[in-house]
């Protein structure tokens, strides 16, 4: 059993230190935002996490678990301090750092024994060096204290599962010692330890999120060429995808990746990379890839309804992907505003990422989270997130309340077969097009 305290409650805090409580630790999570910890202290979670409430609930019941404001009692209190703050990106793209700057002030001010410092957030390689300095200015005495760099790999909407089950834990520190303590906080986890040092487990965090966009970046390029050929990008994905050193995994087609990291970590890569005078042609061109597949998918709806001016369109799904109420960097969020300026009338559906869209868009469409409200007597319905309830939609249902049956689906959610024997007309990425056959809506 050790003492952790976690630093920043946002995912990866509330979820690390939660997942560290179940393992039988005394975690400490603390945020200098009071209202998010008075939030927690009366069971109100922050964000939406499948299983998350029930395992702050049963840990904070049998006192594995407490959350606070008052950070510096928290570090004091500590053998581990996980510092897991906020990277946001920069204007120029660059991972800002003021956040953890700001936590190892507070550390050094603090310190009063040896103590584990662990990165979790994603931060630039040489981001572990920069702490121990920070923290050496302002401690008043020479107090040993290591620098650990243990990134995290969970995904939103599953983040509990990935982090009680990691398929690998990623420990770059800077002794033995503190190797060995993080080592053991993170057996319950997983038996894949990769020892590192600092600046290769930092730069590992990175090299991982850049693959996997690039992945996603790969295939949304074939999928361009096979809409221009003929092909089929879901069958490349099947046939290049069980070759296992390929893999089948990333490999679907769409509107392009969003969320708070790929975007953020393939820019903050680049800039990485251009700092220490490589050129990453590569990563650029899995962003600008990934940007161009949103402006395709609203050209191709501008196409098929001549203008979008007056029309009335369906946005299903605002959150960058299922499970979750994050809309950062989301399709959505950059789609709403182009085509609201372009004279849309704009119905959107999502079952529980509207109060998050409507915060930063505010009203620029209208907002339901019936999923058949927001297609009644719509010109076009556009799939931008592949929510379950989109899945399951009757589609029968769906010809009759729209005004014409056009859907432009950024995901590939439906078969071009049953769509084609519905007569939609039916828009997707790297499929042939089906193109809906009766007199009344040749046009399309
Ligand atoms: C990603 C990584 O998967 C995690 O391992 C990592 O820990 C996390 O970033 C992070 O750095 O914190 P996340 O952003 O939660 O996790 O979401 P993913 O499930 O990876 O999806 C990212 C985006 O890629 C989504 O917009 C999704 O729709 C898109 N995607 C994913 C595709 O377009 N095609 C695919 O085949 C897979």
């Amino acid at each position: 059993m050790k003492k952790v305290t976690v630093v920043g409650t946002g995912y990866v805090g509330l979820v690390s230190g939660t997942c560290f409580a179940e393992a039988g630790n005394q975690v400490t999570c603390c945020d200098i935002n009071q209202m998010k910890i008075n939030d927690l202290l009366q069971g109100v979670m922050p964000i939406y996490e499948p299983g998350l409430k029930e395992l702050v609930d049963k840990n904070v019941k049998r006192g594995t678990l407490h959350f606070t404001y008052q950070i510096t009692q928290a570090i004091q209190e500590a053998e581990v301090i996980y510092i897991a703050v906020g990277t946001p990106m920069t204007s120029s793209g660059k991972a800002d750092l003021t956040y953890i700057k700001q936590v190892a002030k507070t550390i050094g001010e603090n310190l009063n024994g040896y103590k584990v410092i662990v990165t979790k957030s994603t931060v630039p390689v040489g981001t572990g060096k920069l702490i121990k300095s920070v923290i050496q200015e302002h401690s008043f005495e020479q107090i040993p204290f290591d620098i650990v760099a243990n990134p995290e790999f969970l995904r939103e909407g599953d983040a509990i599962k990935d982090s009680m089950n990691m398929e690998r834990a990623v420990i770059g520190a800077t002794s033995e010692k503190a190797f060995q303590i993080i080592a053991e906080l993170h057996q319950p986890f997983t038996s894949n330890i990769v020892k590192a040092s600092l600046e290769t487990a930092e730069l590992i965090k990175y090299a991982a999120n850049a693959f996997l966009a690039t992945k996603i970046s790969f295939i949304n390029d074939i999928a361009n060429i096979c809409e221009r050929v003929g092909a089929d990008v879901t069958k490349v994905s099947e046939g290049i995808g069980l070759d296992s050193r390929i893999g089948n995994k990333f490999l679907q087609a769409g509107v392009g990746f969003g969320g708070s990291c790929f975007p953020k970590d393939t820019s903050a890569l680049l800039h990485i990379a251009k700092e220490c005078g490589y050129e990453f042609n590569l990563i650029k061109s899995v962003i600008e890839t990934n940007e161009g597949q949103r402006v395709q998918l609203v050209k191709k709806l501008e196409k098929a309804l001549g203008t979008l001016k007056g029309k009335t369109i369906s946005i299903l799904g605002l959150a960058f992907k299922p499970n979750t109420d994050d809309i950062r960097s989301s399709p959505a969020i950059d789609i709403i505003p182009y085509l609201a300026v372009h004279g849309a009338n704009l119905q959107a559906f999502d079952p529980i990422a509207i109060k998050e869209t409507k915060k930063q868009l505010g009203y620029q469409c209208a907002y339901s989270e019936n999923i058949y409200e927001s297609i009644q007597n719509s010109d076009a319905c556009v799939i931008l997130t592949d929510w379950q309830d989109v899945k399951d939609l009757d589609l029968i249902k769906v010809k009759e309340l729209m005004k014409q049956p056009l859907i432009v689906d950024g995901r590939n959610v439906f078969d071009l077969e049953t769509m084609k024997d519905l007569g939609f007309t039916y828009l997707s990425v790297g499929r042939p097009e089906v193109r809906q056959k009766t007199a009344a809506s040749k046009s399309l």
